[in-house]
Formats: structure tokens, sequence, C-alpha cells
């Protein structure tokens, strides 16, 4: 186990009181502090958790958010959140152990994780973080793959240079979108979650979701993911009124979709600026996007 953080935590909101589902309490409430304690959420409080974790050590939020602008990217290797990988998969658990223990029975968690290249090898990792959640006791639910349609890691290009066997590596589009569930009885809203419309029909009843990621320099975060992906797990899987967790809050997506769609929100990050950023979002939200992306099909002949 290796998490070691210096920092403390600044609190928000210094007296949180626990509370029942659908009860009031504050809108959100974001807390500087690691997640593997989160001592501000009672046991079973939080109907669902909607989160991407750090990616190991891709990406350096460390520097990044005290530079504030592009030299995050692999500046220096990142090891907070372990490391080795195993130290990682260890410290993932740590932290979604206490996940299970603030959700509700029945509640969910949906993990937003791609694989991870890092010194030309690639780690499986939603694969393995999904044997661990289930080794700490949540029950897998489903597997969305989040198709990122105009974004990706390019690698695609060994191929076309040398097309042979054996060069095959291609572009990465997805990442993982894991949903587990604590296991107790079902929860199951009365409301109308979604409109049954095309972009339902089409995309989300599917699941494959297409949904272009968040264009750059547009949030001052290295990976914030869309609103629209959190948007669409806080509809389906929670009610109004229901308390979300964002254990890595980052930017704040989690927490500006949560409220939008009247729910609250608890979050937690690392980095006093992200907490900052966050904040400064959830009081002036964005505008919603005007597109979503629906696939079409064509048929091609076969060479
Ligand atoms: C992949 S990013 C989350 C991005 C977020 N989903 C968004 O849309 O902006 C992971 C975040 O976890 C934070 N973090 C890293 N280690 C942490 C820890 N032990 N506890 C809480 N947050 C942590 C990082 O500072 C980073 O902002």
């Amino acid at each position: 186990m290796t998490l070691d953080f210096a920092n403390n935590g600044t609190i928000t909101d210094p007296k949180p009181k626990p509370r029942k589902r659908g009860a009031k309490g504050p809108r959100y409430r974001f807390y500087c502090q690691p997640s593997e304690k989160m001592r501000q959420c009672p046991d079973s409080s939080v109907a669902l958790t909607v989160t991407s974790p750090p990616y190991w050590n891709a990406i350096d939020y460390d520097i990044h958010a005290r530079s504030g602008d592009d030299v995050w990217h692999r500046e220096r290797e990142y090891t907070a959140f372990g490391d080795t990988f195993e130290d990682y998969l260890v410290n993932i658990a740590t932290v979604f152990s206490e996940v299970k223990r603030v959700t509700l029975d029945g509640g969910f968690c949906a993990i937003v994780i791609g694989t991870i290249l890092h010194k030309k090898r690639h780690y499986p990792a939603p694969m393995l973080i999904t044997q661990r959640m289930l080794d700490i006791g949540w029950e897998f639910h489903q597997d969305i793959v989040w198709n990122k349609v105009t974004g990706g890691v390019k690698r695609a290009g060994v191929f076309i240079q040398k097309p042979r066997s054996g060069y095959y590596y291609p572009n990465i589009m997805t990442e993982y979108i894991l949903v587990f569930r604590k296991p107790g009885e079902p929860r199951r809203g009365r409301e109308k979650a979604l409109e049954i419309d095309q972009l339902f029909t089409r995309d989300i009843a599917n699941n494959v979701w297409h949904i272009a990621p968040v264009p750059p320099k547009t949030i001052n975060h290295p990976c914030p993911f869309p609103e629209e992906l959190a948007r669409r797990l806080i509809v389906l899987y929670s009610d109004a009124g229901d308390e979300i967790l964002d254990p890595f809050l980052g930017s704040g997506q989690t927490a500006v979709a949560a409220l939008k769609n009247g729910r609250r929100c608890v979050g937690y990050d690392i980095e006093a600026e992200y907490i900052d950023l966050a904040r400064e979002r959830v009081k002036r939200p964005p505008p919603p996007r005007q597109f979503n992306l629906i696939p079409r099909f064509e048929k091609v002949e076969i060479n």
C-alpha cells in the first residue's frame, strides 16, 4: 500500500450531517483530500458513484495543477497512485472499498477507465480492476464501451507502414464504463429517466456509446470526461435528490451533470486547484452541448 499524502485536506462543509436517501442536504460538497478515507460520508449514504480514477503513471496531475498549461504531459513519472502497477491496483481496491462502505445497498458505481500504455507495454487496467471490484464484494452489473469517435490514441500507422502480421496495433478509440452494484435490494426509480428518442434508440440503448471527448483547452484539466457521459449514467442509475459521489473529482464534470439533473454531489480530489476549478464550474455551469453523435453504417465491398 503506497498512498502517502502530505495534504490534510480543506473541508468545504465542516459539519456534514448523516442523511437518509432522498433527504435534503447541501447541493454539493467538495473535499481536498485523498478518497481512500471519506470520513465526511456516512455509511450507506450515496446512491451512485461516477468517476474515472487516475491513470496510474500516464498523467502528472501535480505538475498540471501547478502549471495550469500543457507541460503536464509526461514531464515526469506520475507515481502518486502507485509505484508499480500492482500498487496501483491495491490503491484502486482501497478507494473502491471505501466507496462501497458509503454506497446505499443496491446502489451503483460506474468507473470510466481505459487500458494503459506505458513503456511499450499494454496494461489491461479495466479487466484487472473488474477482478479487484469483485474481490472486494461489488457485483458486476454492466460494461459499456465509450467510443470516442473523434479522439483516441493513434497507433495504426505502424501497420500502414508494414501491413504484415505482427504489426497490427489498432488506434485506441475506446474506454470502458464499468458499472458495479452493491449487493442488496435493486434500487428502481418511479420517474421517467430519459426520453425514448433517436438518441436513445440509436445509441444509449446499446452498450456502445458514441460520445466525442471534451475538446482540448476547453477545461483546464488534463483528462475530463464529457458531461454527456456523466449525464447518462446519472439519469440511468440514480433519482432526483440522490447524492452522487466522485472520489476523483478533477474538473467536476460529475458534479456539473449531477446538479443540472436535480441530484446532489460529494467530490474528493487531492489537488486544491481542481477543487477550486470544480467549484467555479458548478457555480457557473457550462451550457449543454448542442449536438450528440449517433452511429450510421454503410456497406463496403470486400476486396
Ligand atoms: C482521471 S482524473 C478525473 C477527471 C474527472 N473525471 C473530470 O471529468 O474532470 C483523476 C483525478 O484524481 C485526482 N486524484 C489522484 N489521486 C487521488 C486520490 N488519492 N484521492 C482523490 N483524488 C485523487 C487527480 O488529481 C485527478 O484530478
